[in-house]
C-alpha cells in the first residue's frame, strides 16, 4: 500500500527536533560544499536521477536560484513552471463550473506532475483581496491534496523555508538561541505586503525558545491568531513570553535579534485605501541606527530581513551594510537548508 507523502507545508506540522535535525543536515552540507572531492560533500549524491518540479506563481530572485542551484549540486534536476505564463492557468477550488481562465484543475496538474516528478514545490502568494479566504492556503493544499509525492511551500501565507533559513543563521550567529530576545519588527513600505514572512519569523523564533516581541504600528498590524497561538503555545512550553507591543523604544530595549518585514493590516484585505494612512503616519519605524544602538550590550544586537528590502524605507544603509546585518548569510543559507530539506523528504528520512 502507497503511504502518503510527507510534505513541508508549514513548520507548525515540525516538531523543533525535526527542524533541529534538517538544520544539523544543512551546517554539514555548508561546510563540505566546497569540498575539492565530491564524494566528501554532504548530500552530493542525495537527488541523482530525481526531478523537482518548481511552481511560481509568483516573482522570485533568491527561491527560485537557490532551489535550482540546490537540486543541481546533489544531481537532480528542476523543471520551473509559472502558471498563467509558460504554462496553463490553473484552477484550485473543488467543484468549480471552470468558465473563466483556468484551463486545467490542480487535481490533474498535482497527479500529471507526480507522475514525472519526485517532489513539487509551490508558490503562491495571497490574492490580497479577502483575508479570510486566503488564510486557506487553497493552491498549495490544492497541490497537497492531489499529489503523491512530497509537496514544499516556496511561500503561501507562511514562508518555511525561509524560517530554516533564519533559524540557521541565527544559530551560527549566537549559538543557543533559548532566552534570547526575538524581536519581529513591522517596517513601513509603500504597498501593502504578505503577511507570510512575519507568520513565519513569529513561529519560528518562538519554537526555538527565544523571547518574543512584535512591534507593530497599531492593534489592526496584529497577526493571525492561528500563529499567535501557535506562537504563545511555543512560548509557553519553552517557558518564554510573547509580547505585543507597538512602543519602538521598548520594544528594541536588550533585543538579541532585530527581524524586519513589512506586512498589511488583515482587517483591510481588499481596501487598502483606508488603510493607507495608517501605514503613511508610521514611517518612522524604518530600522535605523538610533533604535539598534537600543539593542543588547549597548548596540550589539544582529539585524536581518528576508529580502527583497527597501533601502531607506524599511532600513537605513548603514543597518543594512553593517557588520551586524545577517541578510546577505540568511539568504546564502537558502540553499543549505533547502538541500538538507529535499534529501530528507526525498529519501524517506521524514516519514
Ligand atoms: N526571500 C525570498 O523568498 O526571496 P525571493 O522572493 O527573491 O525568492
Amino acid at each position: 500500500m502507497q503511504t502518503a507523502p510527507r510534505h513541508f507545508l508549514s513548520t507548525l506540522d515540525w516538531s523543533r527536533a525535526e527542524i533541529e535535525s534538517v538544520l544539523a543536515d544543512a551546517k554539514q552540507m555548508k561546510a563540505t560544499r566546497k569540498s575539492a572531492q565530491a564524494s566528501e560533500r554532504f548530500g552530493a549524491g542525495a537527488l541523482a536521477g530525481k526531478s523537482v518540479a518548481l511552481v511560481f506563481f509568483n516573482p522570485s530572485l533568491r527561491t527560485r536560484s537557490s532551489f535550482e542551484i540546490g537540486i543541481f549540486e546533489m544531481g537532480g534536476h528542476a523543471v520551473v513552471l509559472e502558471p498563467g505564463k509558460g504554462a496553463w492557468p490553473i484552477e484550485y477550488r473543488d467543484g468549480m463550473v471552470m468558465d473563466g481562465e483556468a484551463e486545467e484543475h490542480v487535481e490533474e496538474v498535482a497527479r500529471v506532475l507526480s507522475r514525472y516528478c519526485d517532489l513539487i514545490a509551490v508558490r503562491a502568494f495571497p490574492k490580497f483581496q479577502r483575508w479570510e479566504d486566503d488564510r486557506e492556503d487553497l493552491v498549495i493544499k490544492g497541490f497537497a491534496k492531489y499529489a503523491t509525492v512530497p509537496v514544499v511551500n516556496m511561500e503561501t501565507i507562511t514562508h518555511p523555508c525561509q524560517e530554516l533559513a533564519l533559524a540557521l543563521t541565527l544559530k551560527e550567529r549566537l549559538g543557543t538561541t533559548d532566552g534570547k530576545k526575538f524581536l519581529l519588527t513591522w517596517t513601513y513600505h509603500p504597498k501593502p505586503l504578505n503577511t507570510a514572512v512575519a507568520n513565519s519569523g513569529l513561529i519560528i523564533a518562538a519554537k526555538l525558545g527565544f523571547d518574543v516581541t512584535l512591534l507593530c504600528p497599531t492593534p489592526e498590524y496584529v497577526l493571525d491568531s492561528r500563529y499567535m497561538d501557535a506562537a504563545r503555545a511555543s512560548v509557553a512550553e519553552n517557558g518564554r513570553t510573547l509580547t505585543v507591543s507597538h512602543d519602538p523604544a521598548s520594544a528594541y530595549a536588550g533585543a538579541h535579534m532585530v527581524y524586519a518585514k513589512s506586512w498589511g493590516a488583515l482587517p483591510y484585505f481588499g481596501r487598502w485605501e483606508d488603510e493607507k494612512p495608517i501605514r503613511e503616519k508610521h514611517k518612522h519605524f524604518m530600522v535605523d541606527e538610533q533604535k539598534m544602538a537600543l539593542t543588547v550590550d549597548g548596540g550589539k544586537g544582529l539585524f536581518s530581513h528576508c529580502l527583497p528590502l527597501r533601502r531607506n524605507v524599511k532600513a537605513t544603509d548603514a543597518v543594512v551594510s553593517s557588520p551586524s546585518s545577517l541578510v546577505i548569510d540568511e539568504a546564502e543559507n537558502r540553499l543549505h537548508v533547502q538541500k538538507a530539506l529535499l534529501r530528507r523528504l526525498l529519501s524517506g528520512h521524514a516519514k
